[in-house]
C-alpha cells in the first residue's frame, strides 16, 4: 500500500491553483493538504491547513512547510503586477524561494506551473523569466521536479484579462485545426493542468520532466 503524503499548494486562489487545490482535497493519496497564500482562502476542509504568508520572507512559516509534493500554481502578468521588475519577483523569486524553502523541509516532488515558450535565452521577457525559474528550480537538487508548460489557459476567472479573452477568441476556432506538431499550441483548460499535475506526482518518478501543452492534455485525461 502506498504511503498517504502530504501536499503544499501555492497559488490555490488562481485558476490553475483552484482546481489544484479541489484535487488535492479529494485525492486518497494526500491526508493532509498545506495552502500557501498571502491571504486565506474562504475554504474549510478537514484535511486543509492554510498558512498566510509573506512570499518576500518565507523564513517565519518554513518549520510549517513540511510536505512530500509541492504544487506551485504561482504567477501573475506585467501589467497586474506593475512592472516588469515585480513580475519577474512572483513568477521567478517566489517560485524559487518555495522550492527551496520546501526541499530543505524534505519535500521530494515539486511540480511547477510555467509557460510555453520558456527560455532562459529568450528575447521575450515573460519566456526568459519563466525559463530562469525553471533552471534555478532544477539547482536545488530536488528528487523529482516536474514543469508544466501550458499553451493559453481556459478557464473561469475572477478578474477580466483583455489579451487574455481576444488570443481565446482567436485561437479557439482554429482549436480544431491544431493537430501533430501544432498540438502543443492549442488552448488548454486550467482544469486539465491541474489534473496532469496530480497525475504526474502520482507516477512517482525521479528526475526532471518538462511536460509540453499537447503532453499536459495526455496526463490530465489519465488522472
Ligand atoms: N494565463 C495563461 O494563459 C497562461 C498560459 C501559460 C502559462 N501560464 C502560467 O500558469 C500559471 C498559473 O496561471 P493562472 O492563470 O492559474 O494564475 P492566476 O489565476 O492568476 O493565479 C495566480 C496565483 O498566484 C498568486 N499571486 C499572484 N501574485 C502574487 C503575489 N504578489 N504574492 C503572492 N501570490 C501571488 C495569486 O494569489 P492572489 O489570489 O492572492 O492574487 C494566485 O493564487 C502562472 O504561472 C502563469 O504564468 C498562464
Amino acid at each position: 500500500m502506498q504511503k498517504v503524503r502530504t501536499a503544499l499548494i501555492a497559488g490555490g486562489s488562481g485558476l490553475v491553483g483552484g482546481h489544484c487545490l479541489q484535487l488535492l482535497l479529494k485525492s486518497d493519496r494526500y491526508s493532509q493538504v498545506i495552502s500557501v497564500g498571502r491571504r486565506e482562502l474562504p475554504l474549510i476542509h478537514p484535511k486543509l491547513e492554510q498558512l498566510v504568508v509573506d512570499f518576500d520572507d518565507l523564513k517565519p512559516a518554513a518549520p510549517d512547510m513540511v510536505a512530500d509534493d509541492v504544487f506551485c500554481c504561482l504567477g501573475t502578468t506585467i501589467k497586474k503586477a506593475g512592472s516588469k521588475e515585480a513580475f519577474y519577483k512572483v513568477d521567478h523569486t517566489y517560485v524559487v524561494e518555495l522550492a527551496r524553502v520546501t526541499a530543505a523541509k524534505g519535500a521530494t516532488q515539486f511540480l511547477v506551473v510555467s509557460s510555453m515558450g520558456a527560455n532562459a535565452h529568450a528575447m521575450i521577457f515573460y519566456n526568459k523569466v519563466k525559463g530562469q525559474m525553471e533552471q534555478d528550480v532544477q539547482q536545488l537538487g530536488l528528487e523529482t521536479v516536474h514543469i508544466f508548460r501550458p499553451s493559453l489557459l481556459l478557464g473561469e476567472r475572477e478578474e477580466t484579462r483583455s489579451g487574455e479573452e481576444i488570443a481565446s477568441k482567436v485561437m479557439l476556432p482554429l482549436s480544431n485545426l491544431m493537430v501533430g506538431p501544432l498540438k502543443k499550441y492549442k488552448p488548454i483548460a486550467g482544469e486539465t493542468v491541474a489534473q496532469a499535475m496530480l497525475q504526474a506526482a502520482s507516477l512517482n518518478q525521479h528526475g526532471v520532466y518538462i511536460h509540453p501543452s499537447d503532453e499536459i492534455a495526455r496526463l490530465g485525461t489519465q488522472l
